[in-house]
């Protein structure tokens, strides 16, 4: 919209995406979404934060709800020092930055990394919010495929080597959108090639908690110096809490907490009390071996669904945990053509083009959730799915 005022140059970047309208899609009545890309809210944990919630107004009382320093709630931060410990990265509790979601989380790494026309380097596809993010800093975009096969290393380190991005943002388990995992094979080396070129990684392990067979080693845990690790509840407890953690190469976690000082003032204690509580009584790690199992349900009717009735015109990826599969269409299906069909009928997913930068790729691609639908829904949604996709 046009306004009187002079904005920022970096405001341009500030712009309505695909995003926008998911909320609108996923909350109308009787249509079939594979668009959002949100948790299940019937499973998050809300009768055990209902009494974790009575629990601390009765032992902690009102302090509960007031400000706290931007470093975070200690308890919970060496219950998750332990945490990380087990999944291979050495961290101690002062190493943990609460932050409110990934989101803020590659919100302040751009704050603290970037200039106006640097150069990043991304996965092709990759998650569009951080894409929206990356816009607003007007950054220069460099970007690497991502397949089932994982990244081509010799590429990796052409581009490290000649281009010197300034980062290299990377989701390397169950990838929004993809669904797909980079190999623990391919793992040391593309650390050591970062560390080589003294380029950082910005890992987002926002799914790493929702593997359905066996953890996978993050990228993080082969040298905690040349990786910004990023997480969060929102994939488990609760999105709406905004709680995760930043974990910075120790040399960087003063200038994130002093960044997020600045820009929020801290994250939101009541939720870091809950949190704890949830986690000191057992509920957290119940809760992910629910979530693993009920996802993998999901997964495996949408495998099934695909394999009996999109054979023909498709093939698609394998994931091993997360909430998204990625569909490659037959060449002469344009995903977004399919799309505006398919919602006029009462289905939606998100067109492959959302994922890449300026919308420039991903034609004859396209991204399922399997998150927020029953194993019926999905069936009855993909069957939908072909269907359109043969009358085209
Ligand atoms: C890959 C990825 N990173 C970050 C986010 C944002 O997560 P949060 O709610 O922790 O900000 C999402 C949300 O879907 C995501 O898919």
């Amino acid at each position: 919209m046009a306004t009187q005022f002079q904005l920022s140059k970096n405001s341009k970047g500030i712009k309505p995406t695909v995003m926008t309208n998911i909320l609108k899609w996923v909350v109308q009545k009787g249509i079939i979404s594979f668009a959002g890309g949100m948790p299940d809210p019937s499973l998050f944990p809300l009768q055990e934060i209902t009494k974790a919630s009575q629990k601390i107004a009765k032992e902690t009382g009102p302090i509960a709800l007031q400000y706290a320093p931007a470093q975070g709630h200690l308890g919970l931060k060496e219950y998750f020092a332990d945490y990380f410990r087990e999944r291979g990265i050495k961290v101690s509790p002062d190493d943990l930055v609460p932050i409110s979601g990934v989101q803020q989380g590659i919100h302040l790494t751009c704050e603290l990394f970037l200039n106006t026309g640097n150069s990043i380097l991304i996965t092709a596809p990759t998650y569009f919010g951080a894409l929206q993010t990356f816009d607003a800093f007007l950054v220069n975009y460099l970007s690497i495929p991502l397949t089932e096969k994982g990244i081509d290393l010799k590429q990796l380190e052409h581009i490290f080597k000649t281009k010197k991005p300034k980062f290299f943002y990377v989701i390397p388990n169950f990838q929004n959108p993809s669904g797909i995992t980079i190999p623990e094979s391919q793992r040391p080396e593309i650390v050591r090639l970062a560390k080589q070129y003294k380029i950082p990684i910005i890992e987002d392990d926002v799914f790493g908690d929702l593997y359905f067979d066996k953890p996978i080693r993050p990228l993080k845990s082969y040298d905690p110096e040349q990786v910004v690790y990023l997480t969060s509840f929102s994939k488990t407890i609760s999105s709406g809490f905004r709680l995760g953690f930043a974990v910075p190469p120790k040399k960087l976690t003063q200038k994130y907490i002093l960044a997020k000082q600045l820009n929020d003032v801290g994250s939101s204690t009541y939720a870091q009390y809950i949190i704890h509580e949830i986690c000191n009584n057992g509920t957290f790690k119940s809760l992910l071996v629910k979530l693993r199992k009920e996802y993998k349900k999901r997964r495996n009717a949408l495998l099934k669904s695909l394999n009996n009735y999109c054979y023909d015109f498709c093939h698609w990826t394998n994931p091993q945990g997360g909430m998204f599969l990625w569909v490659y269409l037959d060449k002469k299906i344009d995903a977004e053509s399919l799309l505006t069909v398919c919602a006029k009928q009462g289905l939606v997913f998100l067109p492959g083009s959302a994922f890449f930068p300026h919308g420039d790729g991903g034609k004859n691609e396209l991204r399922l959730s399997f998150s927020n639908l029953s194993p019926d829904k999905i069936e009855k949604g993909i069957q939908l799915f072909s269907k359109i996709a043969n009358s085209l």
